[in-house]
């Protein structure tokens, strides 16, 4: 039998990760975070001054940028250039550009060709913005996760407070409800449910709930 993919997307800070990590672990598949793929792009473009406004500059140093996961216990690890950047890049400075950044074609026709080289003969549980839509669009099992806005930030908040004890809850509902503008609008793979996913709204579902949810829909691929 083929590989089976399973692809969530959603809006941002609505718990896609958290799911996907558990279904994976549940499932023993591979657990690929493509959101941090985009974040670790946005790093090394800040890191080195470049302006993300300038697309052939961005498209120019692409070559440069070699992105691994190493996936030891379903968290994500990913390695920038072999640099593990796993906590900076959900600091605020990424969080703020990486929309932009995710929104220029060469950058998401790369990430596109790694993501689908990762999903081609493996089982993997992918979450995103468009896996469902352009990255495995014949994936088996799609789910589409959403959440009420306000539910969203308050999450978002109390994970990032331990790391970043400046931050208000206003600042993450505002980078949130930017990223998902932005993450909608945009030309390149704009976020959109597609057609064959089932829409998840986990406002007032506990974790285990969601995880009971997809497991049901990837049990007649098994
Ligand atoms: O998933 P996460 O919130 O970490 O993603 C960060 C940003 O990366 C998103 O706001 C979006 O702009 C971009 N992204 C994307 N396509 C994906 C995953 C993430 O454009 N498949």
């Amino acid at each position: 039998s083929t590989n089976i993919v399973v692809a969530i997307d959603g809006y941002s800070s609505c718990g896609k990760s958290t799911l996907a990590k558990a279904l994976a672990k549940k499932l023993h598949f591979i657990y690929v975070d493509s959101g941090a793929m985009y974040r670790a792009v946005t790093l090394y473009l800040l890191r080195n001054n470049i302006d993300l406004k300038d697309e052939e500059a961005v498209k120019a140093v692409l070559p440069d940028i070699h992105l691994n996961f190493h996936s030891r216990d379903y968290q994500t690890h990913i390695l920038l250039n072999d640099e593990e950047v796993s906590d900076e890049i959900r600091l605020m400075p990424v969080s703020s550009n990486v929309s932009a950044v995710s929104a220029i074609r060469a950058v998401r026709l790369e990430m596109v060709k790694q993501q689908q080289r990762m999903g081609k003969s493996k089982n993997v549980v992918m979450d995103g913005r468009d896996i469902g839509t352009a990255v495995f669009p014949h994936a088996p099992v799609k789910l589409f996760m959403t959440a009420d806005p306000k539910v969203r930030a308050e999450r978002r908040y109390k994970e990032l407070l331990p790391n970043n004890p400046d931050i208000t809850l206003e600042e993450v509902f505002e980078n949130i409800a930017h990223r998902d503008y932005s993450d909608t609008t945009r030309k390149e793979s704009p976020l959109i449910r597609a057609e064959d996913a089932t829409i998840l709204d986990n406002t007032n579902l506990t974790p285990d709930e969601q995880l009971q949810f997809a497991l049901d829909k990837v049990q007649p691929f098994l």
